[in-house]
């Protein structure tokens, strides 16, 4: 993939507090999509940067619990309600990951996915239905990027679980797993239907396997990792942007 072939980009963050780094970052600003179902509560943001559309998507809080709508079936929505409102060149997962032990991950280290997306708890051990289970969805060849910019590529594969059951962990281990997280292979799985290219940028917050209580580390890691997040995005676009011109 050449990052510098997209013009209309779509950043779709799962988390307000995820995005509130990006948004400033960025400069982008709050704005209005007629298209998108007001029910959803999707927030959007836009902004012009160089000659290129950034925009950037949220899932929105749930209504019931007052939290952030993460996971993946607000992840699908979202990609879907974006692919038809505003038909992007590339989407961007944006987000924060858990990174499996001993593949040289810090807390804090940004990663960009490698070849392919995957759920590792969609286990449907019967014929295709097991592949289908898995996904392996298309992920583009970001390894340029990677070396440019100094950052980790690995395979990162979504569940609908922060903590991590012993099966999810088989699985991680088959697929030498980089980092877990919770909405990229959902986003993937409907881009692939248009043949949009997803690039997941994640930033780690905890190293799987090894936290006494993977909730406590996401929160007390929030910060850095949300901030070396936005740092990295705005790196990766001014390279796209400068490629352009
Ligand atoms: N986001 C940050 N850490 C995570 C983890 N361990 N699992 C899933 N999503 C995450």
């Amino acid at each position: 993939m050449k990052i510098n072939e997209f013009k209309k980009i779509a950043i779709i963050v799962a988390m307000q507090q995820e995005a509130e780094p990006i948004i400033a970052q960025l400069g982008l600003l709050t704005t209005c999509i007629p298209e998108l179902l007001p029910e959803l509560g999707m927030q959007a943001y836009r902004s012009k940067f160089f000659d290129q559309d950034i925009y950037l998507f949220t899932n929105g809080i749930d209504k019931k619990y007052n939290v952030n709508k993460v996971a993946t079936q607000p992840a699908a929505i979202t990609a879907l309600e974006t692919i038809m409102a505003i038909k992007p060149d590339l989407i961007i997962s944006a987000g924060t990951a858990g990174g499996i032990a001993n593949k040289g991950l810090s807390i804090g280290d940004v990663c960009l996915g490698s070849d392919y997306y995957m759920y590792h708890d969609r286990r449907i051990p019967s014929g295709d239905s097991e592949q289908y289970g898995i996904g392996y969805f298309s992920c583009p060849d970001a390894a340029l990027l990677a070396k440019e910019f100094n950052l980790k590529t690995g395979i990162v594969s979504t569940g609908n679980s922060l903590t991590l059951s012993q099966e999810d962990e088989k699985v991680l281990q088959e697929h030498n797993v980089l980092a877990k997280e919770m909405e990229v292979a959902a986003i993937a799985e409907v881009a692939s239907m248009f043949n949009i290219p997803v690039l997941a940028v994640k930033a780690i917050t905890n190293i799987v396997g090894i936290e006494a209580d993977v909730a406590k580390e996401f929160k007390s890691n929030f910060n850095i990792a949300v901030q070396n997040l936005s740092e990295t995005l705005a790196i990766i676009l001014t390279h796209n942007s400068r490629m352009r011109t």
